[in-house]
C-alpha cells in the first residue's frame, strides 16, 4: 500500500511496490487520456532549493497532465527560507495547503527531515550528493522498457561516481534485482563512496569492478549510465577543471560497444557525451527524460491513493 507514504531513499519501496508503479506508468503511456482528470482538485507543491530542469518540470507536467494543480518555488530566496525558516516549519506550512510535496535540497537528509514533520507525502527530488530516488524510478522504467528486464544486466556507470547522487541511487536499486553486475568507470578521485562499495556491493556479494578507461569496459556493457562531473560539489575549481573531461563518449567509443547497448544519462549533459552520439539508435537519454514524466505521474497517483 503506497497511499500516504513518502519516497526518500530508492529502497523505500519493495520490488513489488515498484512494479505497481511501473505497471501503472505503462498504462499511462498507452492511454494518457484515461488519466487526464485523475488528480482533479489535488495540489502538488514543488520546493526546489537547488536548480532543476527535468525533475521540477516533469513533476509539474505530471500533475498538470493528471488534471491537478501546482504551487511552489524554484528559488528558495523567494520563500521565507530567506528569513531563516526551518525545513520543519516550511513543510508543516506547505502541508496546510498541498496534498503532496516534492523537495530538492543541497543538504543530504533534508527531505528526510521534511518527511518526519509532514502530514502529506514528501518526495525526495535529490538531496546533495546523496540520493535521487525518482531519477532511479525513471532509470528503471527506461531500462525495463528497453531491455524487458531489470535482472541479469551488466551496467557501466561512468563519470563522477563520488558526487553523482543518481548513480548512488541506481546502484542501490539495481542491487536489489537478480544477477546484475557493475563496471564502475571513474578517475581515482571520483570513485563511488565507501558506503556504496562496502555496504551495498560487497555486503550483498554483487559482482563489480572499478576501471579507469571506457575502452576496457565497453564491449561487456548492456546499459551505459553516463554522468557529468558535478561542478557544484567540488571544493575547488582547479580540481573540477582537471577532472571534468575525464570521459567523453563519442562515436569511436560507441563502435566498441554491443549493438543493443543502451546509453542513459540523467542529464544535464555538459561535455561527457559528444553530440554525434545523439543520432545513434542506442542513445536513450531524451526518451529517458520522457519516461521520467510518466513514472512521476504513476508515483503521484499511488502516493495519493487514487490508483
Ligand atoms: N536529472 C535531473 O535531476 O535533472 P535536473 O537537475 O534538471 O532536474
Amino acid at each position: 500500500m503506497l497511499k500516504g507514504r513518502s519516497l526518500i531513499e530508492p529502497t523505500n519501496f519493495t520490488l513489488e511496490e515498484q512494479d505497481e508503479i511501473f505497471n501503472l506508468a505503462d498504462e499511462i503511456i498507452k492511454a494518457p487520456e484515461k488519466f487526464a482528470d485523475a488528480c482533479k482538485g489535488k495540489l502538488l507543491a514543488t520546493l526546489f532549493y537547488e536548480p532543476s530542469t527535468r525533475t521540477r518540470f516533469s513533476f509539474e507536467a505530471a500533475m498538470l497532465r493528471l488534471g491537478g494543480q501546482i504551487i511552489g518555488f524554484s528559488e528558495p530566496n523567494s520563500s521565507s527560507t530567506a528569513k531563516g525558516e526551518s525545513i520543519a516549519d516550511t513543510i508543516r506550512t506547505v502541508a496546510c495547503y498541498a496534498d503532496i510535496a516534492v523537495m530538492r535540497h543541497p543538504k543530504e537528509g533534508a527531505p528526510q527531515i521534511a518527511a518526519q514533520y509532514s502530514d502529506i507525502p514528501v518526495i525526495n527530488a535529490g538531496d546533495g550528493g546523496h540520493q535521487h530516488p525518482t531519477q532511479t524510478l525513471t532509470d528503471l522504467l527506461t531500462i525495463r522498457t528497453i531491455k524487458g528486464t531489470l535482472n541479469n544486466l551488466t551496467i557501466g556507470c561512468c563519470g563522477d561516481l563520488k558526487f553523482g547522487r543518481t548513480v548512488h541511487s541506481l546502484i542501490k536499486a539495481l542491487s536489489a534485482y537478480e544477477n546484475n553486475k557493475f563496471i564502475l568507470i571513474s578517475p581515482e578521485e571520483l570513485k563511488v563512496p565507501d558506503y556504496i562499495r562496502k555496504e551495498i556491493l560487497e555486503k550483498k556479494n554483487i559482482e563489480f569492478k572499478q576501471v579507469k578507461t571506457m575502452e576496457e569496459a565497453m564491449k561487456d556493457i548492456d546499459v551505459l549510465y553516463m554522468t557529468r562531473v558535478q561542478r557544484e560539489r567540488f571544493f575547488n575549481e582547479e580540481d573540477y577543471i582537471r577532472l571534468k573531461d575525464s570521459f567523453i563518449l563519442d562515436s569511436k567509443k560507441m563502435s566498441l560497444a554491443k549493438d543493443d547497448m543502451a546509453v542513459l544519462h540523467p542529464l544535464p549533459r555538459v561535455n561527457e557525451i559528444a553530440y554525434e552520439v545523439d543520432s545513434d539508435k542506442r542513445a536513450y537519454y531524451f526518451p529517458q527524460a520522457k519516461f521520467g514524466m510518466y513514472v512521476r505521474m504513476a508515483l503521484i497517483l499511488k502516493l495519493l491513493g487514487i490508483y
